[in-house]
């Protein structure tokens, strides 16, 4: 097979969010750990396969859902960042904490913006390229007291944040991300009732999308009128239905559609296929997720529709032993090269996620990262399969 060469400029990174790596957030979701993580603990047994429990006995514990100190990024983001750069990634997407920034209603922290500028300016010193995400579903304590985003204020609330990061912090980024993957987080928040704030209501749930939906395009003018030549999307988590076209229509389009006019890029992290009959040869995950790669050609496909550059923001595997990471990154990435061959707009491809990080509900049991992160002495190593990445990335192209 020949190699596949990559266009010229192409991205090539790995994304986080705040919540998941920095440690030490007080926000909506640090609170329901504290009051769910001894109930998680013990529903384990109920929620994982055998083999899975045998593997992973952490998740019986309760301090796995406590995310705590989580990876230490806030202290340590510039040794990541060096790491990052080692490994030849020119790009990285990361999220801005709003607790941080607006701890309580109304009051700024502005030790806290500079610490982003710090983290935006230490990205630019090695040449890579941030991509900074505005809410990767974790509120403020005080908005998540007043309603979280079923308050109708909500989407005004985000606004004013957004204006004040962009007036403090727009000379340092390009790309912007106003929400991560509004679907999911409404809909386990909301439809399945199972993520902060348990509000199980199929009302609730319309409710919020739309909330979310008016929340982007809100941000979405802010960013412009504050720099006109920013690129703003939100990255959208969408599924390869297989001869499922409501699903596709409902699950992938309905909110890309709805901002269609307010969006200067599609960001995609792509993680799923659902067939409508028959699950066969399933290679899965440590999480039991199916590994189907040429699920991401099918969605790059339908988003070509769209006529806008595209992003794969997040991509990427819980693989403890990292024995399938390698082929799981170089097959994703032919098949995201077949859909470029075949015209759609693909930009870049940022693997999930630079850093072993809480992953939510499940905790810190599940491994995505390129680099392995020991949560007691917070030591990075760098796992094989990141190497085989940087290579990629290196050169631009995938040696097959
Ligand atoms: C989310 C990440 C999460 C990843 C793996 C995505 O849906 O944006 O925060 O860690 O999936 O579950």
């Amino acid at each position: 097979m020949p190699d596949l060469k990559f266009p010229e400029n192409f991205l090539w990174g790995s994304a986080t969010s705040a919540h998941q790596v920095e440690g030490g957030n007080v926000n909506d979701w640090s609170k329901w750990e504290k009051g769910n993580a001894g109930r998680l603990a013990n529903q384990a047994k109920n929620h994982w396969e055998k083999w899975q429990q045998d593997r992973y006995p952490e998740m019986f514990q309760t301090r796995n859902y406590i995310s705590g100190r989580a990876c230490d990024h806030y202290n340590r983001f510039e040794e990541d960042f060096n790491i990052a750069k080692s490994l030849n990634h020119n790009a990285h997407r990361f999220s801005i904490e709003w607790s941080r920034i607006e701890p309580k209603e109304g009051v700024i922290n502005e030790k806290e913006i500079k610490h982003y500028r710090q983290v935006l300016i230490s990205l630019k010193e090695k040449n890579i390229e941030p991509f900074v995400t505005l809410y990767h579903w974790t509120l403020p304590q005080w908005l998540a007291e007043k309603g979280g985003w079923l308050n109708p204020k909500a989407p005004y609330y985000f606004d004013r944040y957004v204006k004040i990061i962009s007036e403090n912090l727009f000379d340092q980024v390009n790309f912007w991300i106003t929400l991560n993957e509004p679907n999911i987080f409404s809909f386990n928040s909301f439809f399945r009732g199972v993520w902060p704030p348990q509000k199980k209501s199929i009302l609730k749930y319309f409710k919020v999308l739309n909330s979310l939906n008016r929340a982007h395009k809100l941000a979405y003018r802010s960013l412009k009128l504050i720099d006109l030549d920013c690129q703003v999307g939100i990255a959208k988590h969408n599924v390869y239905f297989e001869n499922f076209p409501f699903a596709n229509f409902f699950w992938n389009n309905h909110f890309l559609r709805k901002i269609k006019k307010h969006q200067d890029f599609i960001g995609l992290n792509y993680y799923f296929h659902h067939r409508l009959f028959g699950n066969k040869n399933k290679s899965v995950t440590n999480m039991g997720w199916e590994i189907y790669p040429e699920g991401i050609y099918h969605v790059l496909k339908d988003l070509k529709k769209y006529h806008k550059p595209i992003y794969v923001m997040e991509n990427g595997i819980a693989d403890a032993q990292d024995v399938r990471r390698i082929e799981f990154i170089k097959d994703h990435l032919i098949w995201t090269h077949r859909a470029i061959k075949e015209g759609v707009d693909v930009k870049g491809y940022f693997y999930w996620s630079l850093l072993d990080n809480f992953e939510w509900d499940k905790g810190f049991w599940p491994k995505f990262g390129l680099v392995e992160i020991d949560h007691q002495t917070f030591e990075r190593k760098i796992r094989p399969s990141a190497e085989f990445y940087a290579q990629i990335c290196k050169e631009n192209k995938l040696n097959l």
